[in-house]
């Protein structure tokens, strides 16, 4: 009862109200003597403060107590007061056992110090007093401990801790003065209006409760974005800072036409096999693509057609280009952009220079295991424009990664059905110290284009890179089954932090990779 609130709160009260001010809460006793409890004061001190009834500000003190064994020393003495005590005056002393039988573990204690002290001596069997009268000084220091909780030597008050006799203690009272909306009576306050409270018209004489903007805020329990998505959101904001529009994926869904014929990919290509594609079952095929366009195709791959080239020498079936498939990669959304850039260009009789980039996921039917599933995320970018040259890919990737934080990038020559020239990206991963593969880039080759029906001087650049391998990276993950799949748990959406990739802005940009 002594310490609950609504007395702590009257008492301050009525001690302010008497007396204006509390010096020092350590003087406040409760109604039956009791000393305060002062964490429970605190409480009290911090709510009637939010009211501004009060003010107050702590006082830290220190003091020191005795422990258990303290308080037994400073009532009965020092073992090595109690041994010379146990010792009969005069020459023929006592045996150790019998001290022992009388004091127990004390004896053992005290017998050292009382001979260190000259007290005591040992002689031969026994045990017998060299001093006439002895000071008990550590029983004495103890009891000036007590009754003024601390000690003139600093030295003595150490020694005494070490010996587990006192305990240093702190304690926190407190100040308190009146505030500017000192009562005696405490109001209730509200804490939202209410539509009672404006029906009432309760609300013009109410007092509202402060708002706590210290107070910590609830976390929130949704909203958490998937890792891959929040990288995802950093490349896209990369892109579109450079002009980009993206590119509408939401069709995982293909046709083997746009997937590979569109990129002059030849049908007896092996990744046109089951073994490396998902094809559809039900429906397995489609012929919802533009005809005219398709017998372009057709003669391409077969002998060219009107491109200069002499294609591939085989015949061309249209049930191959009609499997349905699980898109392989986003370049066949980025055929069909192309496409309908070409037929816009016809209708609006001049070419417009066009920046594409789509981010999204694409399926590959390849054995799983720590760094490859049969799903995943590529980022794509595509610029068409006149006379683009092989130079402007490079120093646009170089732009384009430094960006993302990759100072050190190298080209590698591969190849690719679609583009030509074609090169590998490397960058220096500083980690592995040592140069690893990020993406693929390439010209489209004219093969492509033109039967897209894209003007005969518009160049276009791409390149693809994998979205998973920079947030693995990003956020240290090893295995690739925990963060995307059926294995992943879903706390950890909850716990990665936000994305920000290390993006340079500046002039720091201009200038050519490592060739
Ligand atoms: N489509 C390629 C891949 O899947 C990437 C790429 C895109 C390469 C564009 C060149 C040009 O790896």
């Amino acid at each position: 009862m002594a310490n609950n609130t609504e007395e702590l709160q009257t008492l301050v009260l009525t001690t302010l109200d008497r007396e204006n001010v509390i010096a020092d809460s350590k003087d406040l006793k409760t109604v039956n003597g009791e000393d305060l409890n002062q964490l429970a004061l605190l409480g009290v001190l911090n709510s009637l403060k939010s009211k501004e009834m009060i003010d107050y500000s702590a006082i830290n003190r220190e003091f020191w107590s005795l422990s258990g064994e303290g308080e037994q020393v400073a009532e009965q003495g020092s073992h090595e007061a109690r041994v010379y005590e146990a010792i009969p005056a005069g020459e023929e002393g006592i045996a150790m056992d019998e001290i022992k039988k009388i004091l127990g573990k004390a004896a053992n204690i005290g017998q050292g110090k009382a001979i260190k002290n000259g007290w005591i001596k040992n002689n031969g069997a026994k045990l017998v007093r060299t001093a006439d009268s002895i000071v008990d000084q550590t029983k004495n220091d103890l009891l000036e401990i007590k009754k003024t909780t601390t000690h003139s030597n600093t030295k003595t008050l150490n020694d005494l801790k070490k010996r587990k006799l006192v305990e240093k203690q702190k304690v926190t009272t407190y100040k308190v003065s009146k505030g500017p909306q000192f009562a005696l009576e405490i109001k209730k306050e509200a804490t939202d209006i209410t539509a009672e409270m404006l029906q009432s018209g309760e609300w013009k004489n109410a007092s509202f409760k402060k708002y706590n903007f210290d107070a910590a805020g609830i976390s929130p329990d949704g909203g958490h974005l998937h890792p891959l998505m929040k990288v995802r959101q950093e490349f896209r904001e990369i892109f579109f800072e450079m002009g980009f529009e993206e590119m509408p994926t939401n069709c995982f869904a293909e046709s083997s036409f746009w997937n590979f014929d569109a990129l002059f990919q030849p049908q007896q290509h092996p990744a046109r096999d089951a073994h490396d594609t998902f094809f559809l079952k039900d429906p397995a095929n489609t012929d919802r693509f533009p005809r005219e366009l398709m017998e372009k195709i057709k003669v391409t791959h077969e002998n060219g057609g009107d491109t200069g080239s002499t294609g591939y020498n085989y015949v061309w079936k249209e049930e191959d280009a009609g499997k349905l498939l699980l898109r392989t990669h986003t370049t066949a959304v980025s055929s069909n952009m192309l496409y309908k850039l070409a037929e816009k260009t016809k209708k609006e009789g001049v070419f417009r220079p066009a920046k594409y980039f789509s981010i999204d996921r694409v399926f590959r039917n390849e054995s799983v295991d720590a760094t490859h599933l049969a799903e995943f995320h590529q980022i794509e970018g595509v610029i068409c424009d006149k006379n683009l040259t092989l130079g402007d890919l490079i120093g646009f990737m170089d732009v384009f990664f430094k960006k993302m934080g990759m100072d050190k990038i190298r080209f590698k020559p591969t190849y690719n059905p679609y583009t030509e020239p074609s090169m590998e990206i490397f960058s220096y991963h500083t980690g592995l110290k040592k140069w690893v593969e990020i993406g693929n880039s390439g010209m489209f080759r004219p093969e492509m284009l033109l039967p897209l029906g894209l003007p005969p001087d518009v160049r276009v650049i791409a390149w693809g890179l994998g979205l998973e391998r920079p947030t693995m990276i990003k956020y240290n993950i090893s295995n690739i089954r925990d963060l995307l799949g059926h294995k992943v748990k879903i706390d950890m959406i909850k716990e990665y932090p936000v994305c920000r990739l290390d993006k340079k802005m500046g002039k720091e940009l201009v200038g050519v990779s490592e060739q």
